[in-house]
């Protein structure tokens, strides 16, 4: 019974979708490009925010002088944690306002992204709070000028509704989902993500596999999904091992930059799935990267839903070159082979070290219910299943 509420609750969140206003970013490829448009407008005050790690290397500096030479006044909050809160958000959000902003640019990873998506909400809505627009289409305002630029190749976040928060007092991780969230610019530069670490790049670049698996399988995909998360699947094979072990390769980062946008795009309609429910639970209680959270929990989840998805991974075989010829099964089978390989050579383990088994009941409750009734997976899974993949990826 339960499922079948699930099922119609999906179905109407579909059709309601064919109704929204999506758009996508205007891409620069250079912040010079980006700083003309500001100057274009007339922009006097921006919110820079990013995180400490991209500021002790120098990552947006340029940017700063370029706002400089454009005599526009910009302030920077750098105080970003990965798996950004809701201090963070309330924070930057003060010095916004004390500083008079109107525009808000976001340099990082997915985190500095999310608080700067976070910070625009609060402007948009100065008398909700972060937890009262937790879930679908509750913004419905106009943000403030917001621009993205990743360097990570992974999130996608320059492209999607949403904004995942976490709540530091009860350790829980939730969207704010809404396309006001979109931003209106990004920039895609790819020697912005040259100096991500290996491991980083790896988890972050198996983060933007997930989200094109997850809209890949899931039941609200349409064409252009598909299309996009068929894109980003074969970008991802054949760049993010090379993009891991040579950093440096500026077409492979280029490459894994396009893959995670297009995955973004195609997860932003067609929503994510059990991995990244699972995933959320674990950054919001442990602080586990959510890059490395998905990596781990890809391959169990992928077994779990067993031959239900064969023809979608058989499809996602033939679009990534992985196995072209044979049949359904024996493709699919060769994709949850060849996501196995590519977690070995990416060295991912295949565990959480943090995670605790007593936790393990708590975390699936909220899981489930993140994952149910709102994302259109391939099979719903009850608390045993979830349960089960908790277990699965315990390290004792
Ligand atoms: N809004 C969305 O659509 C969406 C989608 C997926 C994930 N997320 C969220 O995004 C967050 C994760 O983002 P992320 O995976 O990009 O990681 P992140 O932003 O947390 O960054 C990970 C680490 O890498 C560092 N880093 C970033 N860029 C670097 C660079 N170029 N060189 C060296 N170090 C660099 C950061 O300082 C940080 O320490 C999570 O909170 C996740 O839930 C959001
Ligand atoms: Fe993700």
């Amino acid at each position: 019974m339960y499922s079948i509420y699930c099922r119609v609750f999906q179905a109407a969140f579909k059709l309601v979708a064919n109704f929204l206003p999506w758009r996508q970013p205007q891409i620069f490829t250079t912040t010079a490009a980006m700083v003309d448009m500001l100057r274009e407008r007339h922009a006097k005050r921006g919110l820079v925010v990013t995180d400490k790690v991209i500021a002790s290397l120098g990552l947006a500096d340029t940017l700063l002088s370029q706002l400089t030479d454009a005599g526009i006044a910009y302030t920077v909050y750098d105080k970003t944690s990965p798996n950004p809160t809701i201090a963070n958000i309330e924070e930057a959000l003060a010095q916004y306002k004390a500083e008079q902003c109107e525009f808000i640019v976001a340099v990082g990873g997915g985190s500095p992204i999310d608080c700067a998506k976070g910070v625009a909400v609060r402007v948009a809505r100065p008398k909700k709070s972060i937890p009262q627009l937790r879930g679908q289409i509750k913004v419905r305002r106009k943000l403030p000028l917001l621009i993205a630029i990743p360097t990570t190749a992974g999130t996608g976040s320059e492209t999607t509704v949403a904004a995942v928060i976490t709540d530091s007092e009860t350790h829980e991780k939730y969207a704010i989902n809404d396309p006001v969230l979109i931003p209106r610019y990004a920039v895609h530069d790819p020697t912005l993500t040259a100096g991500l670490p290996p491991l980083t790049t790896a988890t972050t670049g198996i983060d933007a596999l997930v989200h094109a698996v997850e809209a890949y399988i899931g039941g609200s995909n349409t064409r252009e999904t598909r299309r996009n998360a068929e894109e980003a699947v074969r970008l991802i094979f054949a760049n993010l091992v090379q993009a891991t072990e040579n950093g440096s390769d500026l077409t492979a980062r280029a490459n894994m930059q396009r893959a995670a946008f297009l995955a973004g795009a195609a997860f932003t309609r067609a929503y994510v799935g059990n991995i990244h429910a699972v995933a959320h639970t674990l950054g919001g209680m442990y602080g586990t990267p959510h890059g490395l959270a998905n990596a781990v929990i890809l391959p169990y989840v992928l077994r779990r839903y067993g031959h239900k998805i064969d023809r979608r991974l058989a499809e996602l075989a033939r679009a990534a070159g992985i196995k072209t010829d044979g049949t359904e099964v024996q493709r699919a089978d060769a994709f949850r082979a060849a996501v196995l390989e590519l977690n070995r050579r990416l060295n991912i383990p295949t565990a959480i070290t943090a995670l605790r088994r007593e936790d393990i009941p708590l975390l699936a409750g909220r899981a489930l219910k993140e994952a149910n009734p709102l994302y259109p997976v391939p099979v719903i899974f009850n608390r045993a299943d979830m349960e089960n993949i908790y277990r699965a990826i315990l390290a004792e």
